[in-house]
């Protein structure tokens, strides 16, 4: 017997309730940008509608953040100054701190998750201490952990670990835990790929590598069965999330993660895949409104509870 699948498919009314997948506004992180100085909003050249914002005008973005009643957002601080110890990642005044005291004063409905990590400190743009051309493990936990104490002080209600140290997520949980900070959760940049998809973050972000690239600690990625063992390992260590990077060409991944384990699993729809898209709308190839509800919607199919992406203002507006 033929079985007639349109049946289910006649016209939007019956399509609608026979639906799997839903995007709501909650399922999404957006990225923030905050940099040093006065008066800036400076747009991102391979980002359209993205910017840099000084902490004066951040308001100018969080307004609209609160306004689509979105999840969170994942902030990036861009200090002016950069030293190899990083130490503008967890002075009390860094510009990072000074953006999450002014958030959460503001704007406490926001949920505030902080990228930790230090190659936006360091002025070597890698994300650990480096010892002629070698990125150093056991000797970058400390100053990661500083970060992240430093970050929840301040009042980050989430931290997000996305360096790709080995230990990483047990420092900063025991690190957490001894300043009084049990409370604060980790979500791991678990399976983070070593990615040309991060190039337009770079750009935003200022963090570049200086020399070299960062495949001797991000994954290489031909590796699935090793991004399952990474992800375990940060849920041993004891990650609250743990996470898939980038996310189109990885929802292989992520599907078997989600297959795999019962830990909450987020998605990071990263700076390149939101390139590719807007180039493409802006030159009027593709409908942008529905490629990016495909995209977010197959991110939430494979499993990702949390998608973060840049795209998160304009999806709350089409849905
Ligand atoms: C910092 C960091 C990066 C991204 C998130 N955190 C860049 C990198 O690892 O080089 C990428 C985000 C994006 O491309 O949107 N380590
Ligand atoms: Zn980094």
């Amino acid at each position: 017997m033929m079985y007639r699948f349109r049946r289910l498919r006649k016209d939007e009314r019956i399509r609608s309730m026979m639906r799997e997948t839903r995007l709501h506004p909650k399922d999404f992180i957006y990225p923030v940008f905050v940099i040093e100085g006065e008066d800036i909003k400076n747009p991102v050249a391979s980002m359209p509608g993205i910017f840099q914002y000084s902490i004066d005008r951040l308001g100018e973005i969080l307004e609209k953040v609160r306004e689509a009643g979105i999840g969170g957002i994942m902030l990036f601080g861009i200090p002016k100054q950069k030293d190899p110890e990083a130490s503008q990642a967890y002075v009390k005044d860094g510009i990072t701190q000074r953006a999450v005291r002014l958030i959460k004063e503001n704007y406490p409905e926001i949920y505030i998750v902080v990228d930790i990590c230090l190659c936006e400190y360091t002025s070597h743009g890698h994300c650990g201490m480096v010892c002629g051309d070698e990125i150093l493990n056991d000797e970058t936990l400390p100053y990661l952990t500083r970060m992240a104490v430093s970050l929840a002080e301040a009042g980050a209600d989430m931290v997000a670990p996305s360096d790709m140290m080995d230990g990483r997520v047990a420092a900063i949980r025991e690190g957490l835990d001894k300043a009084g900070l049990a409370q604060v959760p980790i979500m791991a940049y678990s399976a983070k790929f070593a990615s040309a998809y991060y190039g337009p973050f770079r750009e935003a972000a200022h963090s570049a590598p200086g020399f070299g690239d960062r495949r001797s600690y991000q994954m290489d990625c031909a590796n699935g069965q090793e991004a399952l063992r990474e992800i375990a390992a940060d849920i041993e260590e004891g990650a609250d999330i743990v996470m898939v990077k980038p996310a189109l060409a990885y929802l292989d991944v992520l599907k078997e993660a989600a297959l795999t384990f019962d830990a909450p699993l987020a998605v990071y729809n990263v700076s390149g895949e939101y390139a590719m898209v807007k180039a493409a709308a802006e030159n009027g190839w593709i409908d942008e409104k529905r490629i990016v509800m495909e995209n977010l919607t197959a991110m939430k199919r494979a499993g990702a509870k949390i998608i973060i992406t840049y795209h998160a203002l304009d999806a709350v507006e089409w849905m």
